[in-house]
């Protein structure tokens, strides 16, 4: 079997593009435009590409947009006050923190000073919680972008048995609980695998639906699933350079030899990566319409 590829590029310009002409009606019938700030402590080249492609979109999207670029040294008072001020912005309806921030700040009492209505990362306890009992305001993006990727593609979750490799709280726990939910584009058996699991591959070759965010390059390969497996990969790894110095990247899977036996898979790069910043849009929309009650 040669798998179906994934393009997260499609489907993110597919949501996009409903969430551009959303914007627009919110503006015409409503006069309510969203905002999204997006916070930067320091200069991590990586973070600073991040940030900008975050304004870039929101732009494109007709998403008002503000950012602060906070020197390095800054201190976790001067950061929670300007929290604070956000907090109380009514022009403000997503605030983003860019993570992660530098060591002598205190990430979660930033992340917990944010105001739940406007976590549009979904990383305030409030809103772990909310998914936690099933009833979730705003889904972590990456997770969220691999629901849709899953529903999008017409892969079916009820029932199938989902196995997920990684804990992270970013990735790997909030992707396990929405897959729980008994909901559509959900409803699965979901196992979680983490650096301590005995036997991965035991519980990998047993998924209809494998989803990698272990952060370790072609950890997952064939021998390791079953045929007509689907595929998620989260990873992004650099494995070298070329010889005009562009990076080489890898996800966490074998993706070569593992699409030979898979169904469905995603590419890195273009895969789960343009659904993590199409996501934020769409929790930054519907932070709107919660302020200004149309939800
Ligand atoms: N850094 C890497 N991924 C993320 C993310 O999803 N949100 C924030 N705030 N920072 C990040």
């Amino acid at each position: 079997m040669t798998a179906q590829i994934i393009n997260g590029n499609d489907v993110a310009k597919e949501i996009r593009a409903e969430l551009k002409k959303e914007i627009a009606e919110l503006k015409e019938k409503h006069n309510l435009v969203p905002g999204l700030v997006t916070v930067l402590v320091g200069a991590d080249p990586a973070s600073q590409v991040y940030v900008g492609q975050k304004e870039r979109t929101s732009e494109n999207l007709g998403i008002y947009s503000e950012r602060y670029d906070l020197e390095e040294n800054t201190s976790q008072e001067e950061l929670l006050k300007l929290i604070d001020k956000l907090n109380k912005d009514p022009k403000i309806h997503g605030i983003l923190v860019q993570l992660p921030l530098p060591k002598h700040l205190n990430e979660e009492e930033v992340l917990y000073a944010i105001d739940p209505k406007k976590d549009v990362d979904g990383f305030h306890p409030v809103n772990v919680g909310k998914l936690m009992i099933g009833e979730p305001d705003y889904l972590p993006c990456t997770p969220h972008g691999i629901q849709q990727l899953l529903m999008r593609t017409g892969v079916e979750t009820k029932g199938a048995e989902v196995v997920v490799v990684g804990r992270s709280n970013i990735v790997g726990k909030p992707i396990a609980n929405i897959m729980l939910q008994k909901k559509e584009g959900a409803n699965a058996t979901v196992t979680i695998c983490h650096t301590a699991t005995k036997d991965m591959a035991f519980h990998t070759k047993r998924a209809d639906i494998l989803i990698v965010a272990a952060g370790k390059a072609k950890a997952i390969t064939a021998d390791m699933v079953k045929e007509g497996v689907v595929v998620i990969d989260v990873g992004v790894n650099q494995i070298g350079t070329t010889a005009d110095g562009k990076r080489i990247l890898s996800g966490d899977v074998d993706y070569d030899a593992v699409k030979e036996k898979a169904k469905a898979i995603t590419p890195v790069p273009g895969g789960v990566g343009p659904m993590t910043i199409t996501m934020l849009m769409m929790n930054t929309v519907r932070a709107a319409k919660v302020a200004a009650g149309l939800t």
